[in-house]
Parts: structure tokens; sequence; C-alpha cells
């Protein structure tokens, strides 16, 4: 409509203006995806992020996304257009909790998904995304590893890398936790020849009936070329806005229904809107602000990740 219209041209005049660039995950609003530089999985956000020549960067994210995006670019002005978009997963995790684990195993090292307030990132050894987690932890000499907080992308690796020894942290996403193996068995009873794809969020008997498991990017890249043209897809729904955009031809089957009860929904992602992404470039408030030391400290293990992959 029209006032969108107003509004989208004013980001874009604000963000040429003021050199910024707009990050957005997958699961943000429709509307926020279609103006964003970038849209991608919390691994391509993070080296786009590192990457840039921008002055500013505005992150459509939830705050342990923008807060990434700070350690890794310390001199620059990272706005988060809404700061009451957490991750209610990140939450789970304490750093008195990780610490008193690292004394009951002092041989393990600790692996944390980028998933994390910057806080326990001090005192993780390294860091993971859903998308390099298999890839990072073979690559480890430890043979002992401390995952947190997912204890679901947690098994899902342990089962992967059956050398090592995982100790979990209980941590969960709601939204993908509370996706049942019936809703999606009850999608292919409607289309028997779909494949059904999911994101390793979900809970071990969501993922046991898969034909696919990976990160968003990776579910992407599944849905839009593999054989099957009807796809099931067990990730949040955001989601789909993408994939009818850069592949239309294919179906795209979210477990969806008009009160978003059995919908993979993150009320968190949708908490940024375009009139805030306009407020912040505007106004430059929410700005990310982390002392130096936690900077420093959880750079470290961030800084392995990239390295290894
Ligand atoms: P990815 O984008 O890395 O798959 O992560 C999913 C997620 O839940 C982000 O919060
Ligand atoms: Fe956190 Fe899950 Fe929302 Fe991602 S989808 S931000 S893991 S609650």
């Amino acid at each position: 409509d029209e006032r969108q219209q107003q509004l989208i041209e004013k980001i874009n005049s604000l963000r040429k203006k003021k050199n910024a660039i707009i990050l957005a995950h997958y699961y943000q609003r429709g509307e926020i995806q279609d103006i964003a530089d970038v849209v991608g999985d919390s691994l391509e956000l993070a080296r786009r992020a590192q990457e840039t020549d921008a002055d500013i960067i505005v992150f459509a994210g939830v705050k342990f996304m923008a807060e990434t995006a700070k350690i890794l670019n310390p001199d620059k002005k990272v706005l988060h257009p809404n700061p009451e978009s957490g991750c209610p997963m990140a939450d789970m995790a304490t750093v008195e909790g990780v610490l008193n684990l690292k004394k009951q195993h002092p041989d393990a090292i600790v692996v944390s998904y980028i998933n994390t307030n910057a806080d326990v990132k001090t005192v993780s050894d390294v860091i993971v995304t859903s998308r390099n987690a298999v890839k990072v932890v073979k690559k480890l000499d430890a043979k002992k590893i401390i995952f947190v907080p997912d204890q679901f992308l947690g098994s899902y690796i342990a089962k992967q890398v059956p050398e090592k020894e995982f100790i979990l942290w209980k941590g969960f996403c709601p939204p993908h936790f509370n996706l049942t193996p019936d809703q999606l068995l009850a999608l292919k009873e409607k289309y028997p020849d779909a494949k059904i794809a999911v994101h390793p969020e979900c809970n071990t008997e969501t993922v046991k009936i898969a034909d696919f498991v990976g990160s968003t990017s990776q579910i992407i890249e599944y849905a839009t070329t593999c054989e099957s043209k009807n796809v099931i897809i067990g990730t949040e729904v955001g989601l789909k806005h993408w994939l009818e955009k850069i592949n239309p031809e294919k179906n795209y089957i979210f477990p969806v229904n008009a009160d978003y009860c059995g919908t993979v929904h993150c009320c968190d992602m949708k908490k940024n809107t375009l009139d805030k992404i306009a407020d912040v470039l505007e106004n430059e408030t929410n700005e990310i602000v982390l002392p130096d030391d936690i900077i420093q400290k959880a750079r470290k293990p961030l800084d392995l990740m990239l390295s290894i992959v």
C-alpha cells in the first residue's frame, strides 16, 4: 500500500545517505526480506557482517545475531530495530551453568551454538551454526564436548559424530520443539509424493521422519532443487516467502493454520517491522553496546569457527 511504499522510500534514502546495510534472517517478515541488502542463515549473516564496508549495520534478526555482528565489527554502529526481539533458547543458557559444567568435565571443551547471548560466548571455546556444526565438531581434537544450549541440535550432531562424547545443555527452541511428527505425517498423507525437510532444532522424533535435515539455507537449497514438486517444510514459516520468491514453480507446504497453533512461528523474529527499521535508521537508536572485554573474549570462539569453515 501507499504507506508501506513511503516507508520503503524513506529506508532507501536513509541507507544511501548513511552508508548503511540491512541484514535480515529468513525468519523475518516478508516485507523486510524484500528490502534487505542480504537475507541469509546465521552463518551467512555473520560472514556478511564481517565483510561489509558499510558504516552502519541494521540487523533484522534476534538479539544474539545483532550482538554477533557487533562482536565481529566493534568499530561499526550496529542497530537492532526492536531490542525486545530476543531468542528464548539463547536465554536458557547461563555463564554460571556453563562454568559449572566445565568444572565437572575439565577435559571437555565448550561448543556453543551461535544462538547464545554474548556473555555465554565469552566462556565458549568455539561457536557453531546449524550449517557447520558437524564439520566444526569433527575437526576439534577434543574427545569430550559440552554442547550449549540446544539439546536437539546437540543430539543430532552427536549422532553424526559418534566417536565423541557429548554433554548436552537442556535448552530448546520453543517454535521448532513444538512441531510433532504427526503434523508432518498428516501432510504427507495429503501429498504422498512429497519430501520432508526439517531444521535440526526440531525434536528428535520429528527429525527421525525427515528426508532431509539442515539449516535454513540448506533447506532452501534442498527444497528448490529436489526432484519432488511438493516439499513439506519443518521450520519457521517465514521461509515460505523466500522459497516462493526464488522458485515459485514448487509447492512448499508448511504446517500452518489461522491462529498459528501448530505452526513453526517465532514471535521474536516478527518483532522487527519496517517502521522500526526506518526509525533506527533515522534516529540511530537501539545501538548494540557491549563492554570491550566481552567483545574481545566472545570474538575468539567466533573467529575460530570462521577460520574452520
Ligand atoms: P539458521 O538460520 O542458522 O538455520 O538458524 C535458525 C534459527 O533458529 C535462527 O534463530
Ligand atoms: Fe530462537 Fe527458535 Fe526463534 Fe530461532 S526460531 S530465534 S532459535 S526461538
